[in-house]
């Protein structure tokens, strides 16, 4: 008599797969991106993401009734402001484009949360994510700025600061700004481990951000590193972040696995703007199934570790979710 095991018996119905189901994706989970401009009117296509629009405030509203009438409890605004400067003040203008956006969208749904990404590269007209002298990032003079842009989102209302700049110490510049004005209930979902990715590109068209010279390799990390994401993860921990941003996502889920396993704060994977164009492209194409792919993708980031995951395909999600379905 032959002995193996049958694993094939724990597979043999839908509902008996998802008693033994290790790993569900939830509405919860998710985090939709916005991209809020200014003007009157625009919901502008990003061509290199099909699906996702530049929206003014005054259509910002119905994109905000759609996104909580599918279950999702989360957004994260990115502002593209009508004019850049050197030292980026549209990111920490009291009633700069994503300060209003974040009033306005508290106003309509309260109990929306909304978290507000930190960073200068949309505001600057050089287009880096710090202060530029002489050619260089400067760190020290940058996290003046970022923790003014984090306290005026604060003012705004934004439930949640999520700095994605990369300087060095921006947690603790952040942390010490928001609580000296009042706002040490407001928790830090840091970008801490962020990788200088090629995966970005799209979203820097839906940004407008792409940086006029040089590159992000000064600020953010070599994909080819490994425990530079636990030592950047440990200092954002120790300057008091609430939650572990990991991104990219799919190439990285051994780094989601890594800093799941090494901390004890929520991991967030974010699933970026070139991870959703290459399914887009290739779904248009018909070359592959959408749906069983994106379900597949944001399965294996949980998988991996990931308690939240950021991704432009929440709206599709949520609504496959209400779908009788095997995921
Ligand atoms: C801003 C920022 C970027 C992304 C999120 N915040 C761009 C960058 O670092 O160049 C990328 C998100 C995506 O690709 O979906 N610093």
């Amino acid at each position: 008599m032959l002995n193996f095991a049958r694993h094939r018996r724990l597979r043999h119905t839908a509902n008996l797969r998802a008693m033994v189901r290790e790993t569900r994706l939830h509405k919860e989970d998710l985090i939709y991106p916005i991209f809020v401009v200014e003007g009157e009117n625009q919901k502008n296509p990003v061509q290199s993401m099909p699906g996702v629009f530049q929206v003014s405030l005054d259509l910002l509203n119905e994109e905000i009734e759609e996104v909580v009438k599918l279950g999702i409890k989360s957004v994260i605004l990115f502002g593209i402001p009508h004019e850049k400067d050197e030292v980026g003040s549209g990111a920490y203008h009291d009633h700069g484009i994503v300060q209003r956006a974040i009033a306005q969208i508290k106003q309509q749904h309260s109990d929306l949360v909304v978290i507000a990404d930190t960073c200068l590269c949309e505001y600057t007209d050089h287009g880096h994510c710090g202060v530029v002298e002489n050619g260089q990032i400067v760190n020290d003079a940058s996290l003046k700025l970022l923790a003014k842009t984090a306290v005026s989102q604060a003012k705004a209302g934004a439930d949640i600061i999520a700095p994605s700049n990369m300087m060095d110490g921006f947690v603790a510049a952040i942390r010490e700004a928001l609580d000296e004005e009042g706002f040490v209930h407001i928790p830090i979902m840091s970008y801490a481990v962020k990788y200088a990715s090629a995966f970005y590109g799209p979203f820097r068209e839906a940004a407008e951000s792409t940086p006029k010279f040089g590159d992000r390799k000064t600020y953010q990390m070599d994909p080819a590193n490994r425990l530079e994401a636990l030592r950047e993860a440990e200092a954002d921990v120790e300057q008091g972040c609430d939650f572990l941003i990991v991104k990219p996502a799919l190439s990285y889920l051994d780094i989601v696995r890594d800093v799941k396993n090494h901390f004890n704060l929520p991991v967030v994977a974010y699933n970026v703007s070139g991870e959703y164009s290459m399914i887009k492209a290739a779904a248009e194409n018909g070359w592959i199934d959408e749906k069983g792919t994106v379900l597949e993708m944001l399965t294996s980031m949980k998988r991996a570790g990931a308690d939240l995951i950021i991704t432009y395909h929440a709206k599709d999600v949520a609504r496959w979710l209400d779908e009788q379905s095997d995921y």
